[in-house]
């Protein structure tokens, strides 16, 4: 008898313990760059954190919660990144890891993940080897080949004969610079210059002089997107290259969907090549541009930023469910691999075997629609995986 009743009393209090022991808590650390020069990106990629949590907090599973702690890297700095990692992970006990917009950031912050097992969904930075650093990072946003390999290609395919390039002068520039110089010599174009421009505090105007002075058919450019943008366009339209009719061609960080009306009408017929625009015609877009400006205003326009944003969490919130909040790092990475999501930018899929991103890249015009400058979209490249890994896979 004595035994029966202490076993019954074990089993009340294990019920009542019950549900405070099923209630989960999952911290996830977002490092992102919410102040400084470089912000503007990563404060419209809060946006889109914030959106999706806004809109399915309530599908998680009953007692599973999402606890985010953001940290604030305050641009391309790398040595606060990686301290703000190791808190995270040390201090906070974050079992995943998302944001980061910039490639440096990146990359110091990918060994600590690895040591630790906590898996990082990247939700901008793009330089093509961020993936192979760790085998606990996963992307839902870009790499600059995925943009600039094939614009290389369709610009030597129409009729443009001689490019100019002039990049960011760190990780993400070099690799726009190669993948469109390679994608369009390999098609024929000839390069008559190229030049790199510092990343912090730049004056575009004597490099853009320069790029004017050698008269090329078309100038190719990468700054990051934001403040960065609106003022490499600005000086396009100052130094007079499209007077000299020379065609501004990039990937769609320098037209953003936010930044074109600050832009101005520089910007008209602006080609660039990217994996989304606001007015894009993907199914999901139109639920998505609305909900978005139901929250954020009725004149914002999303930006490719918010999208990767809101996507990474959609990616999170799935590998959390499917683990009832009980976050394995193999088991988060497993369920990464192949995760696959219709996005406002089409359907987009995590590649198993780089655990990078494979989606569609469109063409697009920035034309003037409504009063509004707006990239419209002109051609579809289906579900591409990220060119540089394709080409430098090991036989
Ligand atoms: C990057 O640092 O990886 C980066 C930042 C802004 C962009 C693109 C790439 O627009």
């Amino acid at each position: 008898m004595h035994m029966r009743a202490v076993i019954a009393a074990l089993a009340a209090v294990a019920a009542m313990a019950a549900p405070a022991a099923m209630a989960q808590t999952v911290k996830v650390g977002v490092i992102n760059t919410y102040s400084g020069p470089f912000a503007v990106p990563g404060q419209l990629m809060d946006r889109g954190i914030t959106l999706y949590m806004k809109q399915h907090e309530k599908d998680l599973p009953p007692g599973v919660k999402i606890e985010l702690i953001k940290r604030d890297d305050t641009g391309p700095q790398p040595d606060v990144a990686k301290r703000l990692a190791q808190e995270l992970i040390t201090r906070d006990q974050v079992q995943l890891l998302a944001g980061i917009v910039y490639t440096p950031n990146a990359l110091a912050v990918a060994p600590l993940v690895t040591e630790a097992k906590v898996p990082l969904v990247v939700m901008n930075a793009s330089t093509p080897v961020i993936t192979m650093k760790s085998p606990y990072i996963a992307r839902v946003s870009f790499t600059l080949w995925h943009s600039s390999y094939p614009l290389g290609q369709w610009a030597a395919k129409h009729d443009i004969k001689t490019a100019y390039t002039a990049v960011s002068d760190y990780a993400p520039g070099a690799d726009a610079e190669e993948a469109f110089i390679k994608g369009f010599t390999e098609g024929g174009g000839k390069i008559v210059g190229s030049i790199r421009m510092p990343l912090q505090n730049p004056d575009f105007a004597p490099y853009l002089q320069k790029a004017k002075d050698a008269n090329p058919a078309a100038l190719f450019v990468f700054v990051p997107a934001g403040t960065q943008a609106i003022a490499v366009m600005k000086a396009f339209g100052d130094v007079g290259l499209k007077q000299a009719g020379i065609k501004l061609i990039g990937p769609g960080d320098i037209t953003t969907d936010e930044g074109l009306d600050a832009m101005g009408d520089v910007a008209l017929d602006v080609i660039t090549m990217f994996h989304y625009s606001a007015v894009g015609k993907a199914p999901a877009n139109a639920a998505f541009v609305q909900a978005y400006q139901a929250e954020f205003g009725k004149d914002q326009m999303p930006a490719f930023t918010v999208v990767q944003g809101y996507d990474g969490m959609a990616a999170i919130f799935d590998v959390i469910k499917a683990q009832n909040g009980k976050i394995d790092p193999d088991k988060t990475m497993a369920l990464l691999k192949g995760w696959k999501y219709d996005s406002a930018r089409g359907p987009i899929m995590i590649d198993p075997d780089t655990r990078d991103i494979v989606q569609n890249e469109y063409l697009r015009r920035v034309e003037r629609v409504n009063g509004h400058l707006v990239n419209t979209e002109l051609e579809t490249i289906p579900m591409v995986k990220d060119p540089w890994k394709v080409l430098n896979a090991k036989q």
